[in-house]
C-alpha cells in the first residue's frame, strides 16, 4: 500500500478479490469527509470482521442498529468510567511481570497478550474464576486463526468438524457454552441489579422501544469485545517498548517522570507510538447511495473506501519530519481528530480507545516503576503483518532488570 501511494498519490483505485473495487484515501481532508458523513451513506466495509464475531457484532450493523448499539456499549467505555479499570490493569501488569527474566532478553509481546486479555475479560465479566480461564485457553488461538481467515474466501458450506472454518466453529461452539454459564452466574448474583461489568451492563440494557439484547447478540458482541481489545492494544505496547529502547533520552525522561508521579510524557508518548507505528492500517467503508461524491472523485454504489491510516499518519504537512520518533510533537496540544486516527473516526471511531489508551498508560508506568529498561542499537525493528493488527517482527524484545 505504501509502495502504491509513492507511485499513485493520496486517492488511488484498487480491485482487491473479494471487496471488489476499493477506493483507498490517504489524505487527511478527504479521511475527515469520509468520517463526518452519515452512516446511512457508508456502512462498514463487506465482508468484515463479523464474519469471525457473528451478525450480531456491531461489525455487522449499519444504520439505526449501529446507532443503537452503539449507544448501549457506549457506557462501559466512556472516559468516566476508566478510573474503575485502573486497579485491574495494575494488578494484571504486576502478575505478569512477576515472571519476566531479569538481565535476559525476551520479547514483551506475548506477555502484553496476557495482561491485556486478562484486563479485558476482567471489565467484561466483573470477576475472575475457571470459566474465565476456559476464555483464556479458547480466544488467543481462535483471534489468531479467524484474523488469517478474515479476508480470504469462505466456503459456502461450512465444514462441520474439518478444516479451519470447521475449527472456528469448534471454537464457537465451546465459548457458547462458557457464555452461558457465565450469564447464569450473573444473573443469580443478589446485587445483580448493582453490577457494573460490561456483561451485566448488556444484560440489563434496553434499546428505546424497551426491547432487550438477544442471547446470540450478546455472545456475538462480548466476542468482539474481548477480540478488538486486546490483539490491538498489546501490538502497541510492544511497539512502545521497540521504540523507547531506541530513543535512550525518552526512555530516561519516562523514568524520571514516571517516578515523580507525572503522565504527560507518558501520554505524549503513546500517542506518537501509535502515530508512527500504527496496528490498524484501514478504517474501511461501504458505499450506500447510487453515487458517494468525496472531493473531485465520484465513488459508485457498491465500491469500498479504506482510509489508509498509516499513510495520513506521514503526512508531512500535518506531522513534520514524520520518520522521526518524536512525542514531544504531542505535548501541550491534542492531536488533530481527521489527521492522528489510529482509532478511525466518525460514528464507527473504535468504542475502546478510552479504555485502551488508559490500558497503555497504566501498563507502563507500572514497569517503568518497577524494571530498569536497557537501550539499545539495535536498527528499527521490521513490521510483522498478523492478520488484522501490525506487530514488531521480533515481538518487541527488550532486557530488564528489577529496580
Ligand atoms: C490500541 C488499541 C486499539 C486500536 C488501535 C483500535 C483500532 C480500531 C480501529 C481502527 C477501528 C475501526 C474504526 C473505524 O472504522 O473508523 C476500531 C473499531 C472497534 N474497536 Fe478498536 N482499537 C483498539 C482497542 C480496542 C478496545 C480496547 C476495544 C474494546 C474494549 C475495541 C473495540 C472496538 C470495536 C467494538 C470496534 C467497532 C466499532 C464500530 O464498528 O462501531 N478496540 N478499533
Amino acid at each position: 500500500m505504501q509502495r502504491l501511494a509513492r507511485r499513485h498519490g493520496n486517492v488511488f483505485t484498487l480491485n482487491i478479490p473479494i471487496y471488489g473495487r476499493v477506493v483507498v484515501v490517504g489524505d487527511p481532508q478527504l479521511a475527515k469527509h469520509v468520517f463526518t458523513t452519515s452512516p446511512d451513506e457508508l456502512g462498514n466495509i463487506k465482508p468484515n470482521l463479523s464474519r469471525l464475531f457473528g451478525s450480531g457484532s456491531v461489525f455487522a450493523l449499519d444504520g439505526d442498529p449501529h446507532r443503537r448499539r452503539r449507544r448501549l456499549l457506549a457506557p462501559p467505555f466512556h472516559g468516566k468510567s476508566m478510573k474503575n479499570y485502573e486497579t485491574i490493569i495494575e494488578q494484571e501488569t504486576l502478575r505478569e511481570t512477576a515472571g519476566w527474566p531479569d538481565g535476559e532478553a525476551f520479547a514483551t509481546l506475548p506477555s502484553m497478550m496476557h495482561i491485556t486479555l486478562n484486563a479485558i475479560l476482567r471489565a467484561v465479566f466483573g470477576a475472575d474464576g475457571a470459566e474465565l480461564d476456559e476464555l483464556r485457553r479458547l480466544i488467543p488461538p481462535w483471534v489468531t486463526l479467524g484474523s488469517r481467515l478474515a479476508a480470504l474466501p469462505k466456503p459456502e458450506r461450512t465444514p462441520i468438524r474439518f478444516g479451519p472454518w470447521g475449527r472456528l466453529a469448534e471454537y464457537r461452539r465451546k465459548y457458547d457454552v462458557v457464555i452461558d454459564k457465565l450469564i447464569a452466574i450473573e444473573k443469580a448474583d443478589p446485587n445483580f441489579a448493582e453490577r457494573s461489568d460490561v456483561l451485566a451492563l448488556l444484560l440489563r440494557s434496553t434499546y428505546d422501544d424497551g426491547t432487550v439484547m438477544s442471547r446470540k447478540d450478546i455472545g456475538d458482541e462480548l466476542l468482539t469485545l474481548l477480540a478488538a481489545g486486546h490483539e490491538t492494544t498489546a501490538s502497541t505496547l510492544a511497539w512502545a517498548f521497540e521504540r523507547i529502547t531506541r530513543h535512550p533520552d525518552v526512555l530516561a525522561a519516562l523514568v524520571e517522570e514516571a517516578d515523580n508521579g507525572g503522565s504527560e510524557l507518558r501520554h505524549a508518548t503513546i500517542l506518537e507510538v501509535q502515530r508512527a507505528r500504527t496496528v490498524i492500517d484501514f478504517a474501511p467503508r461501504h458505499v450506500f447511495p447510487e453515487v458517494y461524491e468525496l472531493g473531485e472523485w465520484v465513488i459508485p454504489r457498491g465500491d469500498s473506501i479504506i482510509v489508509h491510516i498509516g499513510r495520513i499518519h506521514e503526512n508531512p504537512d500535518v506531522f513534520p519530519d514524520p520518520e522521526r520518533f518524536d512525542p514531544q510533537r504531542f505535548i501541550g496540544g491534542k492531536p488533530s481528530a481527521f489527521a492522528w486516527i489510529p482509532f478511525g473516526g466518525g460514528t464507527r471511531r473504535c468504542v475502546g480507545a478510552a479504555f485502551a489508551n488508559m490500558e497503555m498508560d497504566v501498563v507502563l508506568r507500572t514497569i517503568l516503576r518497577n524494571f530498569t529498561i536497557e537501550t539499545t542499537t539495535a536498527p528499527a525493528a521490521k513490521w510483522h503483518c498478523r492478520g488484522v493488527a501490525f506487530t514488531p517482527k521480533d515481538g518487541g524484545r527488550v532486557i530488564v532488570h528489577r529496580r
